[in-house]
């Protein structure tokens, strides 16, 4: 019998100071993994090991800072990616307000970098012969399409690019598992629903969103961060070694209605 094992085992979490990355990062570490966290800007309270990187930084880029890591850290058993990449036109996205520059630099900023490091990761992985495991954060929205409801009364809007980004990355993820399954390098996208907001010093979800969000979902709740973060430890864990190209959805049922 095996138990769920992080010993000697290197984790990288892109965008570990999020919501979601910070309880990833920290249900990692409490499992005894050895924990990186990649971010643009150190946190000056932080236990975790850090490391500099800008995940919008030109692709080319990208490749350079990532080899420099690797030389400096070592090529990790792990990775997830958390971050949350977009510029200042995000929240004017819905259809009625998106504009070309809107659409054409959000899908660079998250689509292709999640995508293009994904690719980095596992190439990496394959030479130094690591039977590695990469997840992405992608979300219901990459599966389905957005119930307008949710947004009634509220001053929010869907977002139209949000599901073309999430469910290109969702797709890549299968190309990527099976080009380096022979490997046993595994990839899969992790798929929440709403994850409640409970930072200090942010804002709370508005309470309408709130309440029409709990009508769709069986559990008649959004997520807790460590709820998401218990599922992303399983996938980086030993415990997931069959699981490759899969969305896992993380939604209190909100897809099965
Ligand atoms: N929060 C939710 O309700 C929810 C639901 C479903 C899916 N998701 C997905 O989960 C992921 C994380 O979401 P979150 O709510 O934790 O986001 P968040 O905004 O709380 O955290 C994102 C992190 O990414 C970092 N980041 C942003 N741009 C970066 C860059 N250019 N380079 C390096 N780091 C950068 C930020 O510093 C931040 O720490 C996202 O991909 C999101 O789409 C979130």
């Amino acid at each position: 019998m095996e138990k769920l094992d992080f010993k000697n085992k290197k984790i990288f979490v892109i965008g570990g100071y999020g919501l979601i990355g910070n309880a990833v990062a920290n249900l990692l570490s409490y499992n005894g993994a050895e924990v990186f966290i990649l971010e643009q800007n150190k946190l000056k309270v932080n236990n975790f090991n850090f490391c500099k990187f800008k995940i919008t930084d030109q692709l080319s880029s990208i490749e350079k800072n990532l080899e420099k890591i690797f030389k400096t850290h070592g090529v990790p058993h792990g990775m997830i990616n958390c971050s949350y990449p977009k510029n200042k036109l995000w929240s004017k996205s819905s259809f009625k307000n998106i504009k070309p520059s809107g659409f054409n630099e959000n899908i660079d900023l998250h689509l292709k970098s999640y995508t293009w490091i994904a690719k980095l990761f596992a190439e990496k992985m394959k030479l130094k012969k690591i039977k590695g495991k990469i997840v992405q954060l992608t979300s219901i929205y990459g599966i389905l399409g957005q119930d307008l409801e949710v947004y009634k009364n509220t001053r929010m809007d869907e977002n139209i690019i949000y599901p073309l980004i999430k469910g290109g990355i969702s797709s890549f993820t299968k190309q990527l598992a099976s080009y380096f399954g022979k490997h046993q390098i595994s990839i899969n996208n992790l798929c929440p629903g709403g994850v409640l907001e409970n930072r200090k010093n942010k804002k709370k979800q508005e309470n309408n969103f709130l309440n029409n969000y709990k009508k769709k979902v069986p559990f008649k709740r959004l997520a807790k961060n460590e709820e998401i973060a218990k599922v992303a430890v399983f996938l980086l864990s030993n415990y997931s070694d069959y699981i490759t190209g899969q969305d896992i959805i993380v939604d209190g049922g909100w897809s099965i209605i």
